[in-house]
């Protein structure tokens, strides 16, 4: 059940929802919904003609593909048009419609440690799982050694990576990309945390010759980046046989995503705009993650959060775990993830992530970190 799992428990401790006024929601994973410094602003309003309460296309509507592709042409070259893009409401329902419909003899890989609801989407798909090492051995960073070599195998992967931040870019990246291209292999790259990486956005499609030759899957949203998780939409981008099988799922299964969000979200997607954003992401995040991870330091924890995402990835020490700090935390109106809810084998509190957290500072602004840290040392 993952962060849910947290939430309840919140709520029978403190009969609050986590996320209200007063809360510490450092166990959650949204963006500030607020202008952020330097950044564009959001728009308070959309104009909705009588076309926008039609039903809407399946795959989505047009301005918005062509905005989604012309900003992956834009900003990192990718040689993608509208047709490889197909919309959906948020990231999970993408995520869930490729494992969904994987061909039964695949295999998925996925790293060890990784965002929690993947573990959930492939127990309930019954799909089969090997682990590529991500332990505190390996600090979390595996590398293209560490992927199992069988054909019929999608990799699933967070990148920027939650919970960990470790971003592959470079060299790496269009390594991974390679190999993954290659026949009998496919990848899906979820990319929630484009926007949040020190040197700028990163996408696996900057390395995608002829996406419709690949069974890649590059997954977006608006969630995170654009700093609007309410809007519910994200996409796949895919090669043009993969789009139509989704739309195809979405005209009998989903029935498309809402109009007015679609419009929404269309408008964020303007050049001058996504490209303000990205640069306002990237520098308040950033500060917010080195501001985080020196408090952190300081108060003996063991960090090994990368350079993207919102989250740091750090050990409890010796003979506290996750889910004993967490009552601590509770009594302060206050929670963190514990670790062992992104362990893809699911080992537990005695498990090897039984003594990780993930310490979210996507909600927070700069005033709160002083009054957090404060939080975290008392309970430590
Ligand atoms: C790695 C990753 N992928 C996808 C998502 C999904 O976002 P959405 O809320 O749009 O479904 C999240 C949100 O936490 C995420 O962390």
């Amino acid at each position: 059940m993952g962060v849910y799992e947290t939430l309840f428990r919140f709520a029978e401790v403190t009969h609050k929802y986590m996320g209200d006024p007063g809360t510490h929601p450092w166990a959650q994973g949204f963006p500030l919904t607020t202008q952020l410094p330097g950044g564009p602003p959001l728009p308070e309003s959309i104009a909705i003609a009588a076309v926008d309460r039609m039903y809407p296309k399946a795959d989505g509507q047009m301005p918005l593909r062509e905005a989604i592709a012309a900003y992956y042409r834009r900003v990192h070259g990718a040689k993608i048009t509208a047709d490889h893009v197909m919309v959906f409401a948020g990231g999970r329902p993408g995520i869930f419609a490729i494992l969904a419909f994987l061909l039964e003899d695949w295999q998925v890989a996925i790293e060890e440690t990784e965002y929690t609801p993947y573990w959930d989407l492939l127990k309930l798909l019954r799909r089969p799982t090997v682990l590529i090492p991500s332990h505190v051995g390996n600090r979390f960073r595996p590398t293209l050694d560490d992927h199992p070599r069988a054909e019929r195998t999608l990799l699933v992967k967070s990148n920027p990576l939650n919970p960990t931040g470790v971003t592959w870019t470079g060299k790496d990246l269009q390594q991974l990309v390679a190999f993954y291209s290659q026949p009998g292999r496919a990848a899906l790259l979820d990319e929630a945390y484009e926007f949040f990486h020190d040197d700028g956005p990163v996408s696996a499609l900057r390395h995608v010759d002829d996406i419709d030759a690949t069974n890649l899957f590059v997954s977006g949203a608006a969630t995170k980046g654009l700093q609007v998780p309410g809007m519910r939409v994200g996409w796949i981008v895919a090669a043009k046989k993969h789009v139509e099988l989704f739309r195809n799922y979405s005209s009998l299964g989903m029935g498309g995503v809402s109009r007015a969000s679609q419009l929404y979200v269309t408008q964020l997607l303007e050049p001058s705009r996504v490209d303000l954003a990205t640069r306002a992401v990237a520098a308040f995040y950033g500060a917010q993650r080195r501001a985080f991870g020196d408090g952190l330091r300081q108060m003996g924890l063991e960090l090994f959060t990368g350079d993207g995402g919102f989250y740091h990835w750090c050990r409890l020490p010796k003979g506290l775990t996750g889910d004993t700090f967490n009552e601590r935390l509770m009594q302060h109106d206050a929670a963190i993830l514990p670790g062992r809810l992104c362990d893809m084998a699911r080992r537990g509190d005695r498990g090897p992530l039984g003594d990780m957290f993930r310490f979210s500072f996507g909600p927070l602004t700069a005033d709160a970190v002083q009054p957090a840290l404060q939080i975290l040392r008392r309970c430590l």
